[in-house]
This record gives C-alpha cells, structure tokens and sequence, in this order.
C-alpha cells in the first residue's frame, strides 16, 4: 500500500493492529437452504413479546437521549444480585467493559493474562494499550487452568481475564476452583471474571460465582451480557458488578457518553422480568446441546463438555469441515487451539439447525 498521510498521526501499536471485523452471517435470501447463523453464539430465537413491544415504545422516544446512567436497570440488576447499585456499571454489550478493563488497568509495557484458546477481544484490547498478552493455556476438557493462570502472572501483570463457562470451549470451572484462583491470584492486579455465558452456566448446574469471587482482597469485575440467553445480541448491552465503588466510578470516568441506547435499556430492563421465556430458552439450549453432543459422538467427533449455548469439537481440518457446512448455507466457527490440530465451535440453535450440522458433518466426513 501507498504510505498515506495517516501514517503520520496512528501510533505504532494502533498500526500494527490487523483489521479483524467480527464474523458476519450472510443475509438470508429466501433460497432453499436457509441461513443457519451457528458461529456467533446468538440465541435461535427472537426476543420475548414484550420485549419487542418495550423496544417499540422506546422507539418512539428517540429524539431523545438516553438515560446514560441506566439507573432504572441498574436498580432492577441490583435488587436480582443483590449487589450495591454504585458498584454495578453497564456497557454497550459486556464488549465495552473489556475495553475499559484494559484502558484501567494496562500502561504501555505492562503484562496481561488471558486464556488461550480465548475470546479475541481480550487480546485486542491488551494489544491496544501497548501490553504484553501472556496466554495462559486451557485444560484439555476446555476449562480455564488455574494454575496455569496463576503460573503466568508476574510481579508486572495487571490484568487477568478468566471466563466461564469458557469460549470457544465451553468448560466450567467449579466453584473450588474459582476460590482457588481468587485466593491465590495476588492483589496488585485487576481481575476481569467474564461470565457472558452467565445463565446457561447455572442452569447446568454451576455454583453462583459472585459471592466466591467477593471473597477476594483485590481488584475484581464480574461482567454479563444479555446478548446470549436473553437474546438481545442486536441491542448490545452487557453489565459488571465490581468490588467496589471506586473501580466502578473509573468505568463511568471512562465510558462513552450515551453508550448504551435508550432502545436498548428498555429492552434489557423488560427481558429481566421474562423468566418462562428465559427458561424457555435455557431448557431448550440444553436438550439441543444433548442432542447435538451426542450426534457428533455418534459420528467419531470428540465434543468436550460444555456448559455454554455452543458446543466445541477437536478435529483435523476444521476450515475444511466448516467451509463443506457453510455451502449448505450452515456457519459455524473453525478456531486454532495450539498444541492440537484445531477445533471447531457451534452454536446451539434450533433443532432443524442441530439436523442440518449433523447432516452436514455427515457427508463432509464421509467424502474425505
Ligand atoms: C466470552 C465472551 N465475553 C464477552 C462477549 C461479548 O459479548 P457482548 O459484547 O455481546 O455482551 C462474548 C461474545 O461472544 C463472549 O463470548
């Protein structure tokens, strides 16, 4: 490429970045394969009706601006955590408060520890404050390590990002386990605890992590999203609870002004109060999750368990598989987990989608 007069004014780490736009699914064109969206861990289903109808209100107030502190939600997420309002921020998706935690946390030079396979978003936004990620590998059945988290921390880590249930995997950490990590995770470092698979984790029977975690002397954020099991990936709003009103005042120091629409806020708020169509949701993501699981067994694939709403398999090849899915109008994601010969992540999705994949794989196994 021609040097551009950009280059002048873009700091070395913001050049360096590659350009790495989240997966797009293709529109669906009304063919006779329909567009099965199974790489970007979206709910199958649309929003419940009131939520819609809270979304069509909101609407029609939009001349105006929102509600930036999102006291009306943030109350009601109080009252369901039992946290303080004051240590509870949102964020446009649970994306923005891993911004922050990096633009809090990180100077130039610093070191971060994140999973590795993870959810990239942590590394990127490491690689934008100019720190050093660390990776901290994953167990083999696809939990976070401890102590391979812990083993990489160092007296310059500012930061460790942890997530269960975990992506692109799908492991839960037990709840011995998340105590082990907040005893012995030293306090000079922020720890960013992602539960953005927050509910399907407690439906499969995960301990409630946040009394654990409030067990910790150190810095530490909890954040969730409503983008997965209450379906709202489109309206972008996530929240954190942290371990205090002073790291919480520093996510509101720096969050952009309005960041989460008022579209958005009603939607969030009214979703919290849709239990059947969350229940809904979450029984039918584990039979789905069941059913698929046993299909890829069935077919010699080795799925690893998952707690989340996609389900992961290690495979040779798996762009090969993934590209024979998505001519059949089927996407699901291929990922590199090194030290393996890679992987491949799908999405729970409706049942006509978990017979497409396995129909899918089916063939794609048989022709190699
Ligand atoms: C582990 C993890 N964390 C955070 C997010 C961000 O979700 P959102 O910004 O939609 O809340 C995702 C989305 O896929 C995720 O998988």
């Amino acid at each position: 490429m021609p040097k551009s007069t950009a280059d002048e004014v873009i700091v070395p780490r913001i050049r360096r970045l590659a350009i790495v736009p989240p997966a797009a699914t293709p529109p669906d064109r009304g063919e006779s394969l329909p567009v099965r969206s199974l790489h970007l861990n979206e709910a199958p289903f649309p929003p419940a009706p009131a939520v819609i109808a809270a979304m069509q209100q909101a609407a029609a107030g939009l001349n105006r601006y929102p509600d930036h502190d999102g006291a009306e939600l943030i109350a009601e997420l109080a009252r369901r955590t039992g946290a303080p309002a004051e240590t509870i921020v949102i964020g446009s998706g649970s994306n923005e408060l891993l911004y922050a935690s990096a633009d809090i946390a990180l100077d130039p030079g610093d070191e971060a520890v994140a999973p590795v396979p993870g959810f990239p978003t942590y590394a990127k936004t490491i690689s934008l404050r100019g720190a050093t990620h660390v990776g901290a590998p994953v167990r083999a059945d696809g939990v976070v390590d401890v102590a391979a988290t812990l083993a990489a921390v160092t007296d310059r880590t500012r930061l460790v990002f942890v997530a269960t249930p975990h992506n692109p995997t799908g492991g839960l950490m037990g709840a011995g386990e998340i105590e082990h990590l907040v005893r012995a995770l030293p306090d000079h470092l922020l720890l960013h605890f992602d539960e953005a698979y927050y509910e399907f984790g407690r439906h499969a029977g995960a301990a409630e992590s946040l009394p654990l975690i409030a067990r910790r002397r150190g810095p530490w954020i909890v954040t969730r999203s409503f983008s997965k099991a209450y379906g709202l990936a489109g309206a972008r709003v996530g929240y954190g609870i942290t371990s205090d009103r002073a790291l919480a005042d520093a996510y509101r120091k720096i969050r952009v002004n309005f960041s989460v629409n008022a579209v958005a806020l009603a939607a969030a708020r009214t979703a919290l109060g849709e239990t059947d169509h969350l229940a809904r949701l979450l029984d039918h993501t584990a039979a789905e999750r069941q059913r698929l699981s046993r299909g890829l067994a069935e077919l010699g694939l080795k799925p690893l368990p998952s707690a989340a709403n996609f389900v992961s398999v290690l495979t040779p090849a798996p762009a090969r598989l993934a590209a024979a899915l998505a001519e059949r109008n089927v996407f699901v994601l291929p990922f590199p987990w090194p030290g393996t010969e890679g992987a491949l992540r799908i999405t729970i999705g409706s049942q006509a989608d978990t017979d497409a994949v396995l129909n899918g794989l089916r063939d794609a196994l048989a022709s190699r």
